[in-house]
């Protein structure tokens, strides 16, 4: 079995819109991670598709190895990579709510 590139070690924190589809890189080949920009031919891999349900933050997986059907990450690396992706999140969504303000301080 072909083996997946690892990208990172951590979550992609994405913002994701409602009824859209997502095919996630799985292959660790794309240049446009989390998702699949084709990269993947020949390669015996492929994308998984997450389909959103509502808008919101999802963390997609960043080493490839994730057994989640969906391609969200599962936390098989370690823990310590969910909580770097939490952080990361929470400083994505931070960062676009007050990407305007000078008076936030983190
Ligand atoms: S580029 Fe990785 S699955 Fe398509």
């Amino acid at each position: 079995m072909t083996e997946p590139e690892v990208p990172q070690k951590r979550p992609y924190p994405m913002q994701v819109e409602a009824g859209k589809e997502y095919h996630v890189c799985m292959c660790g080949k794309s240049q446009n991670q989390p998702m699949c920009d084709g990269s993947h031919a020949g390669s015996g891999l492929g994308p998984k598709v997450f389909k959103a349900t509502e808008a919101g933050f999802v963390a997609f997986c960043g080493c490839k190895h994730s057994k989640d059907e969906t391609g969200k990450c599962d936390g098989r690396r370690s823990s310590s990579s969910i909580i770097i992706g939490f952080k990361q999140i929470l400083v994505f969504i931070l960062d676009n709510k007050f990407h305007y303000s000078s008076t936030l301080v983190i």
